[in-house]
């Protein structure tokens, strides 16, 4: 029979609601083969007989007879007729080391695992609050009209759609993007040069590990985007802040940089996070910069369908004859971030590898909903549904910038942009960045701070309101409880 101790762990793990959801005998089992991985039954040592030790759990002998047979299959028991059931011989070989396993301690990771990590990674909010930045909104999406057109695919396609897909994406899709792309965007695209991802992020991801070596020098706007930031730190990319202004990034520092980089990153149609459009003449500038030098153009144009004043400015992948364009674009901000699909627009020599390397990473992008997508591009509902956006939108930036200029004034200057989902907001009076943000949070108000986006760390404090997933209501409630926010902070500060 088990020692008194033995049969009491067998008991705890009956009893631990923990593993309520295993059958007894599952749980039977594993207690048992817990006690031979700690040595606590050692080879050869017999085990109790199933009637025995049915009665001393409580159990019927037929559950007792099933964590055996699973014991034996698993190869930790032997089982002789006649003579009882043992634990095996070639359990010796268990791991003798008594140390409890290292839970609470950092793990051990590679130092791009390290990188990785203690970047923090991109956070999205799960359950945005007010103003939490780059958030469409999605309480109005036409849901019933994408259930009506999923439903046609899965008719119509049937069990094909579960298969594997094309890792380039489904080319109804690639030709539904490379339209949109050339009429909207002024690109210059073909189905064969679109690669459909998950996101946009993962568009970074493999540009980063693709294009250029670990130690690499890669031109970043500065203030940056966080994601792309990230994805370069992860590669081992060494990224080079170019300041910012009203023209979007500066040129002439990468112009005079006797140690060129092999990239640059920008967000050209509306800079994240100031919001400047970058100068056509700085486009053409950097286009023949990097086909003089044989350097990529990263191009990340992620919400450029919410423009608000004048016509937006096409994209400098329809301007680069020369192929050295990466072009972004994601449906996260356009219909709805839990879609996870992006897509890039590649030169026709980057195609064949990128497509390989992205299946190294998931496969292809998941078919239903590319198919899904590719029937509502087609059928005008997302020309449709961007046009209805950006109305809503237009007029949610109107409210939210007079609703500043009306409750905030004596904290921040707001700067409302030509285009986007968000407000950068400088701030005015003396309080910390980092005050404001924290006593915003205690009333339920989220705020995006501007200086962790400036690289050389020289930025102007302040921080960027989403407006874009808010109705004029809920922003009106929010601005209020932020300036009150404030005010106590302001007070609290000057104490
Ligand atoms: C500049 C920029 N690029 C890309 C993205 C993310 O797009 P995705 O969800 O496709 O990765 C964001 C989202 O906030 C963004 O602000």
């Amino acid at each position: 029979m088990f020692k008194h101790s033995q049969l009491e762990s067998v008991k705890a793990w009956l009893t631990n609601p923990a593993h309520a959801a295993m059958p007894l005998h599952a749980r039977i089992q594993r207690a048992v083969r817990q006690l031979i991985l700690d040595c606590a039954l050692g080879p050869g040592k017999p085990l109790p007989a199933s009637r025995a030790l049915a009665k001393s759990l409580g159990v019927s002998r037929d559950t007792i007879e099933a964590a055996y047979a699973q014991l034996h299959a698993e190869g930790f028991i032997e089982r002789r007729v006649g003579s009882g059931s043992f634990v095996a011989e070639m359990t010796r070989f268990a791991p003798r080391t008594r140390d409890a396993p290292l839970r609470n301690q950092a793990p051990k990771l590679s130092r791009r695992g390290n990188i990785m990590f203690r970047s923090g990674g991109v956070r999205e909010a799960l359950t945005p609050r007010p103003f939490a930045p780059g958030v469409p909104d999605t309480r109005g999406f036409p849901l019933t009209l994408w259930e009506r057109l999923e439903r046609q695919v899965l008719k119509e396609v049937g069990t094909q759609a579960l298969q594997h897909g094309d890792p380039q994406g489904a080319e109804q899709l690639r030709r539904a993007i490379a339209d949109y792309v050339n009429l909207e965007r002024g690109a210059h695209a073909t189905a064969d040069r679109v690669l459909v991802l998950t996101s946009s992020q993962q568009a970074m991801m493999l540009c980063a590990n693709m294009l250029l070596d670990p130690g690499d020098r890669i031109y970043i706007e500065d203030p940056a985007y966080y994601g792309a930031r990230g994805a370069f730190d992860a590669a081992g990319l060494e990224s080079v802040p170019i300041p910012v202004d009203r023209q979007g990034v500066m040129v002439e520092p990468i112009l005079d940089d006797p140690h060129r980089a092999r990239a640059i990153f920008l967000t050209p149609s509306h800079q994240f996070p100031t919001g400047a459009t970058l100068a056509l003449d700085r486009r053409l500038a950097l286009i023949e910069w990097a086909a003089r030098y044989r350097a990529w153009i990263i191009e990340d144009d992620y919400d450029s369908e919410f423009h608000y004043a004048g016509k937006p400015t096409a994209c400098i992948q329809g301007l680069d004859s020369h192929d050295r364009t990466i072009y972004i674009g994601t449906f996260t901000k356009s219909l709805f971030p839990g879609l996870r699909i992006g897509y890039v627009v590649l030169p026709p020599q980057l195609v064949k590898p990128m497509t390989v390397a992205r299946t190294l990473l998931d496969g292809h992008t998941a078919s239903i909903a590319q198919l899904t997508l590719a029937r509502f591009m087609e059928g005008g509902h997302f020309g449709g549904h961007v046009r209805t956006m950006r109305g809503i939108y237009a007029q949610r930036l109107d409210v939210l910038t007079g609703l500043v200029r009306k409750h905030l004034a004596d904290f921040v200057e707001p700067h409302a942009p030509i285009g986007g989902l968000q407000m950068p907001c400088v701030l005015t009076c003396d309080i910390s960045e980092r005050l404001a943000i924290d006593a915003a949070r205690r009333v339920g108000v989220e705020l995006l701070g501007l200086s962790a986006l400036n690289v050389s760390g020289d930025g102007k404090a302040g921080f960027l309101m989403g407006f874009a997933a808010y109705t004029p209501a809920e922003l009106e409630v929010a601005v209020k409880k932020l300036a009150n926010a404030l005010q106590t902070a302001l007070l609290q500060e000057s104490r």
